[in-house]
């Protein structure tokens, strides 16, 4: 938290709400302004300044929570703005995110849930702010994976910081300098991140393999999620990487079909990582590949799609702790709360 208060406008027709969810936040050490209608908030967005905006979507059965939401995008565009709706569904929180919500919560809203939330999305904000250490860069960029991409697809909970331990292994291995490590763990734990931009999220959960149309509009989130890691110095190489992260050896990849040295190192190792993660765990298209499967792929795939260079010292890993890293998907998904089964 800053050193002055957050401000948090709170906008809803249910006047006990709007006090309960008021004096909770002002309990955690929000300062709060409270809105009974879209247009009393707006009339308060014209002349105070916010940190965060949380504003009910349907007001007296119409839909107006996109006034206020308009309304704070234009006035207050450094603000965090969150909905809330009794009407959750997967596609309100994109229509949501993509008009420039950072996030869609469920009424009845829980007042400590969402002073939490509003703590990790201010922290999220943080990302622009110069003299980030890499600790700093990790929390958030954590949060912020964990806080979208891995909500909407529950299968990937975990997958941002197993590729990131892995990488740093493997990092070390090749003998790796400290900062590039950093940098690579960094964009391990983002490389999905764009997913979240994708026009149809229905395409993470999907049953079954993609159409070519679908497969198209995938391929646009390496780059989507490099832009939006922002405009930090420090993350000028994550973002690289990130872009990178399904370009291939050969030239076969996407979205730029680079090759070779002109893929970065870094982005070699997280492409044999990640794709080693995601086969060892349960996607809504597809079952957990046995470790000798995964195993032949790769050996198969060498000097294709993996950079030998790279590839062989993960094989070498993979016959150390193959099977224990096998297991790590299900028991996070375990840890999680989440059964393995579709
Ligand atoms: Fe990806």
């Amino acid at each position: 938290m800053t050193e002055a208060r957050p401000c948090v406008l709170l906008v809803d027709d249910e006047p006990r709400t709007l006090e309960l969810l008021g004096a909770v936040l002002e309990h955690q050490g929000f300062q709060t302004s409270l809105a009974a209608t879209p247009q009393a908030a707006i009339e308060l967005l014209r002349t105070l300044r916010f940190d965060a905006v949380v504003t009910d979507v349907v007001f007296d059965g119409y839909a107006e929570g996109s006034l206020v939401l308009a309304a704070a995008r234009d006035l207050q565009p450094r603000a965090i703005i969150l909905l809330m709706t009794g009407y959750p569904k997967i596609e309100g929180a994109v229509s949501a995110i993509k008009a420039g919500a950072l996030d869609y919560i469920q009424k009845p809203v829980d007042g400590i849930m969402l002073g939490t939330f509003l703590e990790r999305a201010l922290k999220e904000r943080e990302i622009e702010r110069p003299n980030l250490v890499f600790k700093d860069l990790i929390e958030i960029l954590s949060a912020m994976v964990a806080n979208t991409i891995e909500r909407v697809d529950p299968y990937t909970a975990g997958h941002g910081s197993r590729t990131r331990k892995y990488c740093r292994f493997l990092a070390e291995k090749l003998g790796l300098e400290r900062e590039r490590t950093e940098h690579l763990e960094l964009a391990a734990i983002a490389h999905d991140y764009g997913k979240i931009y994708l026009d149809d999220l229905g395409f993470l959960t999907k049953k079954g393999p993609l159409t070519e149309a679908e497969f198209q509009a995938v391929q646009r989130h390496p780059q989507l999620g490099a832009k939006k890691l922002g405009h930090h110095s420090q993350l000028a190489e994550v973002r690289r990487f990130v872009a990178e992260h399904h370009e291939k050896w050969d030239g076969t990849g996407y979205p730029n079909r680079l090759a070779g040295d002109a893929i970065a190192l870094e982005s070699r190792i997280l492409c044999v990582v990640e794709v080693f993660d995601s086969l060892a765990t349960k996607r809504s298209y597809k079952d957990i590949w046995p470790l000798a499967k995964v195993q032949a792929y790769f050996t198969e795939q060498r000097g294709k799609a993996f950079d030998p260079l790279v590839l062989d010292p993960f094989l070498a890993m993979l016959e150390r702790d193959g099977e224990r890293w096998m297991r790590a998907p299900a028991e996070d998904l375990r840890a999680a709360g989440l059964a393995l089964e579709a």
